[in-house]
């Protein structure tokens, strides 16, 4: 072989290895999205707890072998937020209220309460139909262990059905829940033992679910959907200088047509970093005839001032030690 022809193979063999260093490196909004062991993510309607330099992600684990009769939150962490080790099942349970075939078990998350050192998980709990309209706790005195089913009840006394989390900069943990028959939803702190909430901080009178807190420039951001089942629409935020409000009118985070980029939220991510404070966006893109392969949508939010904007999902990549994304 000539060295002119070894000089191009090697070149060749160089870039590829570079691409795919790169893109490994890369959140691929939309696309299947797998853990270490090579298997898709399942952690839909999710949660994520930040515990010193790890990010733990529990959703609803709606993999296909899963005992239909049982409902299952998966529990995976990661330093980077790109790459995704799974731990386990953290919650494989049955019926706990005998509610009957087809009950509802979705958004789980979990904080973590550093007086008692406990894990406590909240989910949304509901019969068939939506009926019941609550929330559950359950409990673990580790992270990615079992968690232990505790009780179900409705916050404030009010229908309660999506659920959100939001913990403020100085620690103070919160519930958001959608109720219905206010046409609108709770932000509520929580009781000392996490276990139930204390008292109404926020009442937004805004018909959303998927609710989404988030506190940055000394601005509180609320961010929901519309009520529209599985199918997405265009969501919408609202601001305020304190989390009790007043809130602004609400604003469409993308172009309204875009329809959240066929996405709804669940969560607002912050991640602080040397340089750099950075949003993240995530929403799930539900299959509801295959939940199972329901994909994440993740990206930056661009801030300015007192707007968000949703870019057009496409891949990029973190740098959670100085806090900067970036859209090669
Ligand atoms: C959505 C909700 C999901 C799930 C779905 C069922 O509005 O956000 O978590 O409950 O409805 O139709």
């Amino acid at each position: 072989m000539s060295t002119r022809r070894l000089c191009i193979i090697l070149f060749l063999v160089i870039s590829a290895a570079r691409a795919n260093a790169q893109s490994t490196n890369l959140i691929r909004p939309g696309e299947q999205w797998l853990d270490n062991r090579g298997e898709l993510i399942q952690a839909h309607g999710g949660g994520i707890l930040h515990l010193k330099d790890e990010w733990f992600w529990f959703g609803e684990d709606r993999t296909r072998t899963n005992d239909p009769a049982k409902r299952y939150v998966a529990c995976y962490s990661s330093k980077d937020l790109i790459h995704w080790h799974y731990h386990r099942q953290v919650v494989a349970l049955a019926d706990p209220e005998n509610l009957g075939t087809g009950w509802v078990f979705e958004r789980p998350k979990v904080f973590y309460n550093p007086h008692t050192k406990k894990f406590v998980m909240y989910v949304h709990l509901d019969s068939p139909g939506y009926k019941l309209a609550r929330v559950a706790t359950l409990t673990s005195d580790t992270v990615d262990g079992t968690y232990t089913y505790v009780r179900s009840f409705r916050p404030l006394n009010q229908e309660s059905r999506d659920i959100g989390q939001f913990v403020d900069d100085d620690g103070t943990p919160y519930l958001i829940f959608e109720s219905r028959p206010t046409h609108g939803f709770f932000i509520a702190s929580l009781s000392p033992d996490y276990l139930d909430v204390a008292k109404q901080v926020s009442f937004i009178e805004a018909p959303l679910e998927g609710g989404a807190v988030m506190h940055i420039n000394g601005l509180y951001y609320v961010l929901g959907s519309h009520l529209s089942g599985w199918r997405p629409n265009p969501n919408v935020y609202a601001t305020a200088t304190s989390l009790a409000g007043p809130w602004s009118t609400m604003r469409d985070i993308a172009p309204p047509e875009a329809n959240t980029y066929d996405s709804q939220s669940s969560m607002l991510i912050k991640v602080k970093g040397r340089k750099t404070t950075s949003v993240i966006y995530v929403g799930d893109r539900w299959q509801p005839k295959q939940l199972w392969d329901s994909r994440y949508i993740w990206m930056p939010l661009e801030i300015r001032d007192t707007t968000l904007l949703l870019p057009k999902p496409q891949p990029w990549t973190i740098d959670t030690h100085t806090g900067e994304t970036t859209i090669p």
